[in-house]
């Protein structure tokens, strides 16, 4: 009987239960050893436990450590806090991996295989926000606060290194804003300097840029670039940017990793606009659940599920409606199992 591995699993909310169910099909037949703690979060925390992030749900990561989520909704404007930010910030989840890879050759951007890793806890997106009132008008400022630490850079710029060394990666660029907000995005990019002359240099090239030419860069030649390592706000940017290189959301797995848990999940959200009408495409959630194997060292059938996928897309020639074919979510999801059977 081989180990099993528990996790919490969090179906989420609209489409999340699709795509869920066939990620874990696709898990049953590569015979992954997870054993799972089904939990509540986001809307349908609120609808059945009064709560978008129920204590029921937290307790069961802080044992397990490990999770699988679909996405959650959160109201605009209003209403309650993210159950995403608020997982983040509850388990110190600082650093987010975005990896895109073109699963679909022939397109715009071939061959595009990059890792974004952004900074998840500091920057501008801690929520330091103010309006000042002049005379009548109670928004006539508006004022917003970032705080980037060199702690909190440190361990966000050493995990990109480890992380790709690992992979086997050739290059880490650092981007930043340092020209203009000279503190702000200095330090990080400072720390990354000092981090590379004293652990990395004989390991892996290291090279730097601001964060506008970047994102020029990115789009008249990806391919230049590798891994690249960010502050929060510019990193939330360029992973949607590199997600659009490789065919969108659809397919852009995540990771929220700390030292305390790691929690995995597709990019995209809970699409209320297909939800319930079989058609979501599943795979940015499976790749997502090939990254949690890769974290519980289970390569070999992270792998796997990898060439199923890329198989079941170019060899098979079935997609869903997004990438402009017919099939869907479910039939999807059996031809990607009978790859992973008779592989
Ligand atoms: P969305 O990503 O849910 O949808 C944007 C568009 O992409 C929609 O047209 C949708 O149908 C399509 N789409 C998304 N995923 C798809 C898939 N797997 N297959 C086919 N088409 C797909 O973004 P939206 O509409 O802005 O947000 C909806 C809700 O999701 C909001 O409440 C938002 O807060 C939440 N959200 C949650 C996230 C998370 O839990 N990580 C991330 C982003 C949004």
């Amino acid at each position: 009987m081989p180990q099993t591995i528990a996790a919490t699993l969090i179906p989420g909310d609209g489409i999340g239960t699709e795509i869920v169910d066939a990620t874990l099909a696709a898990l049953d037949a590569l015979g992954a050893p997870f054993q799972w703690d089904r939990q509540i979060a986001g809307l349908e925390g609120v609808t059945a436990a009064g709560d978008p992030l129920p204590k029921a749900t937290l307790d069961s990561i802080r044992r397990t450590r490990l999770a699988l989520k679909g996405p959650l909704e959160t109201p605009s404007g209003g209403g309650y806090r993210s159950s995403n930010v608020r997982l983040r910030e509850e388990f110190q989840l600082y650093a987010n991996l975005r990896p895109a890879r073109t699963l679909i050759p022939g397109g715009r951007f071939d061959k595009v295989d990059l890792v974004v890793v952004r900074e998840n806890l500091e920057g501008l997106y801690i929520g330091h926000e103010h309006y000042v009132k002049i005379d009548d008008d109670p928004h006539a400022v508006a004022m917003a606060t970032g705080i980037n630490t060199r702690a909190g850079s440190r361990r966000l710029i050493e995990f990109a290194f480890e992380h790709a060394i690992r992979l086997g990666r050739k290059k880490v660029t650092v981007v930043h804003k340092a020209n203009i907000m000279k503190a702000l995005t200095g330090i990080f990019l400072e720390t990354a300097q000092q981090l590379y002359e004293q652990k990395y240099k004989n390991r892996i090239a290291m090279d730097t840029v601001i964060v506008d030419a970047c994102a020029m860069k990115l789009v008249l030649n990806p391919w230049q670039f590798d891994v690249l390592v960010t502050t929060n706000l510019f990193g939330d940017i360029l992973s949607d940017l590199v997600a659009g290189l490789v065919g969108g959301l659809g397919m852009a797995p995540g990771a929220n990793i700390g030292a305390d848990a790691a929690i995995f999940e597709a990019v995209h959200g809970s699409a209320p606009d297909i939800a319930g009408k079989g058609v979501a495409n599943p795979i940015a959630l499976m790749l997502a659940a090939a990254m949690m194997l890769d974290h519980v060292n289970l390569t070999d059938k992270a792998a796997r599920l990898r060439t199923a996928i890329d198989q079941t897309l170019n060899v098979d020639n079935v997609r869903t409606g997004d990438l402009g074919g017919k099939a869907g979510t479910a039939e999807f999801t059996r031809a990607l199992v009978k790859r992973i059977e008779h592989a």
